[in-house]
């Protein structure tokens, strides 16, 4: 049996703007609350200013005045032939956001991976440096 987040991942993936890369990803979150937020990957001709998946969901949990801004862990779908982690930048934006949470991988097939937060980013910069 899937995971719920992970079939929410999964299903919101489908909806990628994606024509530069054709790389589907999505994302889903879920809060303390148990409430799911979810985000695709929106890309863009100019390339650099694409957006992950990842960030869509946090921000549109943030955005939407999410409180408490609390979240346990995040689903992320992805299609390729290993199980595919969230990028560097998303990993800042989810330390900030989640600290040390779950990550749950998942692809098209069903396969799926948990990883920590902490071992994608061991050595995290963050507002205790400030
Ligand atoms: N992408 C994500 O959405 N999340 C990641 O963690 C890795 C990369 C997207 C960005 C771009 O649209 C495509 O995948 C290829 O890099």
């Amino acid at each position: 049996m899937l995971d719920p987040l992970a079939a929410a991942a999964l299903a919101v993936r489908e909806n990628a703007h994606a024509p530069f890369s054709k790389f589907l990803v999505g994302a889903a979150l879920e809060d303390s609350t148990g409430r799911v937020h979810t985000g695709c990957n929106v890309e863009n001709a100019t390339y650099g200013l694409t957006v992950c998946a990842e960030r869509v969901a946090i921000f549109k949990a943030i955005s939407e005045g999410l409180k408490p801004r609390q979240f346990r862990r995040m689903a992320v779908a992805a299609d390729a032939p290993s199980l595919t982690p969230p990028c560097g930048a998303c990993r800042q934006i989810l330390w900030e956001f989640c600290g040390d949470i779950e990550i749950l991988l998942v692809n098209p097939r069903g396969e799926t991976e948990t990883v920590r937060m902490r071992d994608l980013f061991p050595r995290p910069f963050d507002d205790s440096f400030l």
